[in-house]
């Protein structure tokens, strides 16, 4: 299946002119994946925060890369290169759209994320999960850490981590 899938989707860095779909791609899997284990408050603040206009935003500041299959963009991951902690990465914004889940993408965005990030240097890759994905991120091989990302304090998100020297 892993092979098949690496034909079948491409990986490449978002575009500006992606924006809107990336921005309705994160809103509709907010919607439809996250919001069992969320409040309706807590998914519209999410899905304000992920306009097109922050989409763009995001273009210009992270590095952010989208999957495309059928020629349609199903799922994005973020890339962003702490300078006060060389050696580490975080990764951001993984989301794949309800209609492609379960088809090995979310896990090809990661193992990307990985290879990049690995031929820049970087050992340690870490995340924020949701409560959503936080067993896809175990069976990748990340582990919980605690107190390690002064930003974290909410309950709903685990801070996470993997060494991928
Ligand atoms: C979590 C998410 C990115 C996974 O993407 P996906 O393309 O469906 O995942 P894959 O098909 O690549 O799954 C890879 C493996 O993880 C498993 N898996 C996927 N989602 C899982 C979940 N929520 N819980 C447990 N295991 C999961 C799959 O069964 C698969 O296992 P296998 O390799 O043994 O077959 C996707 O479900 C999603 O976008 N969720 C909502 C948004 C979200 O919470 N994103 C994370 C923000 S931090």
């Amino acid at each position: 299946m892993d092979t098949q899938i690496k034909e079948e989707v491409k990986i490449r860095k978002a575009a500006e002119a992606d924006s809107k779909d990336i921005s309705s791609l994160i809103i509709a899997t907010l919607q439809q994946s996250n919001s069992s284990d969320y409040c309706e408050d807590e998914i519209a603040r999410l899905c304000a925060a992920h306009s097109c206009s922050d989409i763009t935003d995001m273009i210009a500041t992270k590095e952010l890369l989208v999957a495309e299959k059928n020629e349609r963009i199903a799922g994005c991951i973020a890339l962003v290169f702490a300078e006060q902690e060389p050696g580490t990465a975080l990764v951001t914004t993984v989301f794949v759209h309800p209609g492609f889940q379960g088809q090995g993408i979310g896990k090809l965005l990661m193992s990307f994320a990985e290879e990049v990030t690995r031929g820049r240097n970087i050992r340690t890759l870490k995340l924020y999960s949701s409560i959503t994905a936080h067993s896809f991120y175990i069976k990748l091989g990340y582990k919980d850490i605690s107190g390690s990302i002064p930003a974290l304090t909410d309950d709903d998100i685990f801070a996470m981590s993997k060494s991928i020297v």
